[in-house]
């Protein structure tokens, strides 16, 4: 059971999670002070720890030892957390504590200014079968004359304890090649992770790890955040000559400003901390686990087996053609049958229809629910593509709306895939959204969107409004209050998140949603990189994962069907080749392996994830769920031929006797994990194995 606890004589909170503790206190000057993330400790232990006070240093260094959310004010000369100007010109805040709540598992610290009617929540809220901790902020302006700008709001800034070196791991990409994850050590600087295209990116994810240089996969001590936003945002971690480490981080991007007018107030998203002591793979499967437990709506289902063309027919969609491929996805055993783009308007390029969200009388005469019918005839449920923040100017909604659309007066307005960006915070514009997807939902009897966004935000204004920059914020939020809104109204469906891939994976987003379409690039080996970056903060469960025609569309591979398969079974499995051009041994070949996923399903979508290393170019994952343990192990290339040997297996019971489900062989638990598992691996180039093992009670 987590646990807070308050100390008032050293005026000092721990917070005690499932496996690790937080320390919090206040000085003597009422500043919120960092005291310890990390191994479990006591009141007493912790209460040494509020007696190490940092050494005043300079006359031109900070003063007071780091800080739970980095205000500017005083003698602060790191990036700041909280950042606002008053009406009078006067900048930073100076604290007075104005009490504390301590409620179930939430903690709320709340601060006041000495002078200006200005007020700090900071949020804490843990949960008890979880080492992470959500943190948050409220900023209230109580003036009740003057407005307060608001330059930076973090949502909580983080400190490690002092370590001789600190390491970052974080995930790089851009569309195609998302969730890069790069390992490099921590310079002393500030270094700036962020997004300012309005999305979460695919160039940068809002997820960092800090460790000492020494962890590795399955050991070590590993500090990780993740930030709950859909949105822009700006995390910046840095390290001080003195040898201290932390990063601030929140919403939003340089530069931006939001006023509160008197009365308002700005909560910030969550921002969830992780500490583990069990590596990379053990912080990974505690997010996991969190993620289960604390972020997606329906952990416990399955996801289905779905089949989505676009890769096999681009635009080209209509009726006697996707009924075509649901008739050969329903055979091969499908179970949710998606239509992608080009349905819809004049919608049979880029360049125009999007915002006329009704079918497309050429393609679909009698509307889409024929088709729908027909598809759960199959036995299969019905998903459909939609991109509802966006419009191509070349569409009737644009003609009747052009004052929609994110803009600013006398500047340009920038189309990126020929399309701009409907201003969604506008009542007007949310309500047309809401009403037509409800519309749609309905009619069709649609049981799953893939809900896509396809460029970043540009001139980001709103003509008019008294506050501009809001709409960085507001934007966001519009588009979660839809989709939560749609969910609440049709409990049964089901949402997976897009934005030309996986350039909107985040914690929030996964509060509204089931999946993600983690990457337009399918090329199975590309995809292995991408899945192990995802991995690192989501389970395998949310992670769509296609396989598709070879030669691959972006990269011109040519790999087997097993190999396209084996890499996508360890997500949820999708299939978008045109099954039409596969032949009948193929079809018959993907039969099996679309059963054989069904049956590895439970211990893919819900087990624990072990990331396992072989030689050369071999790399697995280890699913353990119950008594049954699933391997993936790819080999994309053999370097001088060589076979990459015997897999070393983890997380099993030595004392323990395994049976392979498929060929019947037994295996010793003990020497699994010390000698390793041979692997029955085909010939050559793209080499690929799936095990499935039972523990058999002797
Ligand atoms: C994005 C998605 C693709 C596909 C296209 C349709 O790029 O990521 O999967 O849906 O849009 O235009």
């Amino acid at each position: 059971m987590p646990h807070l606890l308050y100390e008032a004589d050293q005026r000092l909170w721990l917070l005690s999670t499932a496996t690790t503790c937080y320390a919090i206190r206040l000085d003597e000057h009422d500043v919120v002070r960092h005291v310890h993330w990390g191994a479990p400790l006591t009141l007493d232990q912790a209460r040494v720890l509020t007696e190490r006070i940092p050494s005043p240093g300079s006359s031109f260094d900070s003063a007071g030892g780091p800080e739970e959310l980095a205000v500017e004010g005083g003698a602060r000369f790191g990036p700041a957390g909280l950042q606002v100007r008053f009406a009078n010109g006067t900048r930073g805040v100076e604290w007075r504590f104005a009490g504390h709540d301590l409620e179930d598992a939430t903690l709320r610290v709340h601060l006041a200014d000495r002078h200006y009617p200005l007020r700090l929540t900071l949020h804490y809220r843990l949960h008890d079968d979880s080492d992470v901790i959500e943190r948050w902020a409220t900023v209230e302006n109580h003036d009740d004359r003057h407005p307060v700008t608001v330059q930076r709001c973090d949502s909580a800034s983080w400190t490690l304890p002092q370590r001789a070196g600190y390491r970052v791991s974080h995930l790089v990409g851009g569309w195609n090649s998302e969730f890069q994850l790069r390992r490099a050590d921590v310079p002393v600087a500030e270094t700036v992770f962020t997004s300012r295209r309005g999305m979460t990116s695919h160039h940068a994810n809002p997820w960092l790890a800090l460790d000492d240089g020494t962890a590795a996969e399955e050991h070590g001590e590993v500090w990780s955040t993740a930030l709950a936003w859909s949105g822009s945002w700006r995390i910046t971690l840095h390290r001080d000559p003195t040898g201290r480490a932390g990063w601030t981080g929140g919403f939003g991007h340089e530069g931006l400003t939001w006023t509160l007018t008197p009365g308002q107030s700005l909560e910030t998203p969550v921002f969830a901390g992780l500490y583990s002591a069990g590596g990379f793979g053990g912080a990974s499967r505690a997010w996991h686990g969190y993620v289960r437990g604390h972020v997606l709506s329906h952990p416990d289902e399955v996801r289905p087996v779905l089949y989505n063309s676009w890769e096999a027919t681009g635009f080209d969609v209509d009726e006697p053609g996707q009924r075509n491929l649901a008739a050969r996805a329903a055979r091969l055993g499908v179970e949710l049958f998606v239509v992608d783009d080009g349905w819809f308007g004049g919608r049979v390029s880029d360049h125009s229809g999007l915002g006329d969200w009704t079918p497309n009388p050429d393609r679909f005469p009698h509307g889409l629910r024929p088709l729908a019918d027909e598809v759960h005839r199959l036995g299969m449920g019905f998903g459909l593509w939609v991109e509802p923040e966006m419009v191509n100017p070349d569409s009737d909604l644009y003609r009747a709306h052009p004052d929609w659309v994110l803009h600013m007066a006398h500047r340009g307005r920038t189309e990126l895939r020929h399309q701009l960006v409907l201003n969604l915070a506008r009542p007007d514009t949310a309500a047309w959204a809401h009403a037509w997807l409800d519309r749609l939902v309905t009619a069709n009897h649609i049981d799953f969107l893939k809900w896509d966004a396809n460029r970043s935000m540009t001139e980001a204004g709103w003509p008019g409004h008294a506050d501009p920059d809001r709409v960085w914020i507001e934007q966001t939020r519009a588009v979660h209050r839809i989709m939560d809104r749609l969910r609440a109204d049709h409990p049964d469906l089901r949402i997976e998140a897009c934005a030309g891939g996986g350039g909107r994976a985040d914690l929030a987003v996964l509060t509204r949603t089931d999946q993600v379409w983690t990457s337009d690039n399918t090329d199975p080996v590309d995809r292995i990189g991408i899945q192990h970056g995802f991995g690192q903060l989501f389970p395998a469960q949310v992670m769509g994962a296609w396989v598709t025609d070879s030669p691959n569309v972006a990269t011109a591979r040519r790999t087997p069907l097993r190999f396209r398969f084996h890499v996508a079974m360890a997500g949820a499995l999708g299939i978008g080749g045109d099954l039409a051009t596969w032949s009948e041994d193929e079809l018959k070949e993907a039969t099996g392996l679309i059963a054989t996923y069904k049956r590895i399903r439970p211990v893919v979508q819900h087990g624990a994830a072990y990331r396992l290393a072989g030689a050369g170019t071999l790399t697995a994952v280890e699913f353990t769920y119950r008594d049954e343990v699933v391997v993936l192990a790819w080999c994309p290339t053999r370097a001088f031929g060589h076979d990459p040997g015997p897999l070393r297996l983890t997380a099993l019971d030595p004392a323990a006797r395994y049976r392979d489900r498929d060929t019947g062989a037994l295996h010793s638990g003990a020497v699994l994990l010390h000698a390793g598992l041979p692997l029955a691996l085909p010939e050559g180039e793209h080499a690929s194995t799936l095990v499935h093992l039972t523990r058999i009670e002797d």
